[in-house]
């Protein structure tokens, strides 16, 4: 069954009249300053007071617009604070329940065969359909893969011509998005093309060098996103430069994935909590594993992909144990490596990164705690171990210092805002006060222009940017009246913007169509944060 948008606010506004109404009691405390460097946005971002204050006054705004949290005026009464704070506990089954096997090797992923001979061209059916999937006694759930498989991986050459022909054999309708391609609106899995049970369409897109880099696919069905992507709709997508500078250095991809399992070992339903910050379940895997063993064996190149509903990536990579250097971003090679010790990677972003052990001691992959300020009675954050590293310091690879070569955009001729915020009971998440509609074009813009994009967060809780098509160069940004620039040229087509955040971007559009828009929190996404830009 469909849950129209209507309905979907409406189950929102009665439930949440519960949930905050201890919000104001058992939100996480703010995290202490994070002193991290955070390469995603390019410039040192620490969690500052202004966040605290946007915080606050987004508090304050949901208890004021909850009329019943102040007649209850039971904000301090122990029971029920208790009650919610045990409800926020027990809302996830634990993993360790179900009993899935930790610590085994990393599986690389499947890779979707080619199905044509002829040079130069990638040809691939993709069949999406329930498969279940045993993953230990206790947990078989019934997924939806590609082809039965786990966020398979689709690899082809810049300048490849790709037909891939989507069979849905869902019970409901389905698109194909290519997520990172600067590939034409009509083959990009708008939620306006939507694919029907049984039937199907042939995706056709020419690749180029431009498009080279780590980037991915999934649905991008009407309001069915994040349910589809949940049940494990997602693959990777690769495409290959033959100048590619680190072609030498052994690689492999880790693509990061959330699962939400009900105690039967099932894909658990969205409980208002996911519906309201995001779907966070209780597994965060890699490659579709818990915990697996990576074999870091000399210099390799990994390529990251966060393919997670909701789950901010802040790793920490330990000096001790590694040398990490930030090779790659949403938009391909950068100009030269950077060395890093933390990255935060949210909900559709990739990195590619190039690691090096200093030792052969076992060490565990962390993310670490990252407070994107959910909202209702959430436990406080923690860090978070994704894998277990056995390294072997063996044959050190250099690094070229240049990459490639990066052109900016030219000067702007239009200027745009895009203003996230958010409306309390009903819960809304807007973009410029306005809720998606398929409908309604939001912008226009001329196909070739450059356009300056100015993205604020007027909410009091992190949301992400991204935009279809080419990616965006990222020219600056503002946070409490203090303008910063990234350290290098930076192309991205997903970027984090915290409460009170603004961040500039220049846009160029290659294609007639409409783009979508939206905070890549899927369960955000579905509830109305996206809008369109028509390219005339
Ligand atoms: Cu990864 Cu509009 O999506
Ligand atoms: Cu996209
Ligand atoms: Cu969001």
């Amino acid at each position: 069954m469909k849950l129209t948008q209507l309905t979907l606010l409406t189950v929102m506004s009665l439930l949440s009249q519960n949930l905050f109404a201890s919000s104001a009691d058992t939100l996480p405390s703010k995290n202490s300053m994070n002193h991290h460097k955070h390469y995603s946005h390019g410039a040192e971002h620490t969690k500052n007071s202004l966040n605290n204050q946007v915080k606050h006054s987004g508090n304050q705004k949901m208890i004021s617009s909850d009329t019943k949290v102040s007649s209850h005026n039971d904000m301090h009464d122990m029971h029920g604070m208790h009650g919610m704070k045990k409800a926020s506990k027990d809302r996830l089954t634990p993993a360790s329940y179900f009993g899935v096997a930790r610590n085994q090797p990393l599986k690389p992923l499947i890779t979707i065969q080619n199905m044509s001979t002829e040079k130069g061209v990638f040809k691939a059916i993709l069949e999406p359909k329930q498969s279940v999937k045993r993953m230990s006694d206790k947990a078989s759930p019934e997924l939806w893969l590609y082809n039965g498989e786990i966020l398979p991986l689709i690899e082809v050459n810049a300048g490849d011509k790709v037909e891939i022909t989507v069979k849905n054999r869902l019970n409901e309708d389905t698109t194909v998005h290519w997520h990172g391609l600067a590939i034409p609106p009509s083959q990009d899995g708008n939620p306006q093309d939507p694919i029907a049970p049984n039937a199907q369409r042939t995706y056709e897109f020419t690749t180029n060098e431009d498009m080279a880099g780590t980037h991915w696919f999934h649905p991008h069905t009407h309001l069915r996103t994040s349910t589809q992507v949940a049940k494990g709709l997602a693959g990777a997508f690769i495409i290959k430069n033959s100048n590619d500078p680190l072609a030498h250095i052994p690689e492999q991809t880790l693509f990061f994935s959330d699962l939400k399992l009900d105690k039967n070992g099932q894909i658990a339903e969205n409980d208002m909590i996911d519906i309201m910050n995001g779907r966070e379940g209780q597994f965060a895997l890699i490659n579709g594993q818990w915990e697996p063993e990576i074999e870091l064996d000399g210099t390799q190149r990994w390529r990251l992909i966060n393919g997670n509903s909701a789950r901010y990536l802040n790793f920490s990579f330990p000096k001790e144990m590694v040398e990490v250097y930030l090779v790659a971003t949403d938009g391909g090679l950068i100009e030269s490596p950077q060395q890093i010790e933390s990255l935060l990677l949210t909900p559709g972003e990739r990195a590619e990164i190039v690691v090096t052990p200093k030792s052969d001691k076992i060490f565990s992959l962390m993310a670490s705690a990252y407070d994107r300020d959910k909202m209702g009675p959430v436990p406080k954050e923690v860090d978070l171990v994704l894998a277990q590293i056995h390294p072997k310091v063996g044959t050190r690879i250099k690094l070229p210092s240049t990459l490639t070569d990066i052109t900016p955009l030219p000067k702007p001729s239009v200027t745009r805002k895009v203003i996230f915020s958010e409306e309390m009971a009903p819960l809304k998440f807007l973009i410029n006060g306005q809720s998606h509609d398929m409908n309604r074009i939001d912008f226009k813009m001329n196909k070739g222009e450059v356009e300056l994009w100015e993205i604020t967060n007027q909410s009091h809780m992190d949301h992400n940017f991204h935009l279809h098509g080419p990616q965006f160069q990222v020219i600056e940004f503002e946070n409490n009246g203090v303008v910063s620039k990234p350290p290098f040229t930076l192309f991205k087509d997903t970027i984090n913007v915290r409460p009170g955040e603004t961040i500039r971007v220049l846009t160029q559009q290659n294609h007639t169509g409409i783009r979508m828009f939206h905070c890549h929190i899927l369960e955000h996404e579905d509830a109305g944060m996206m809008g369109q830009v028509e390219v005339l």
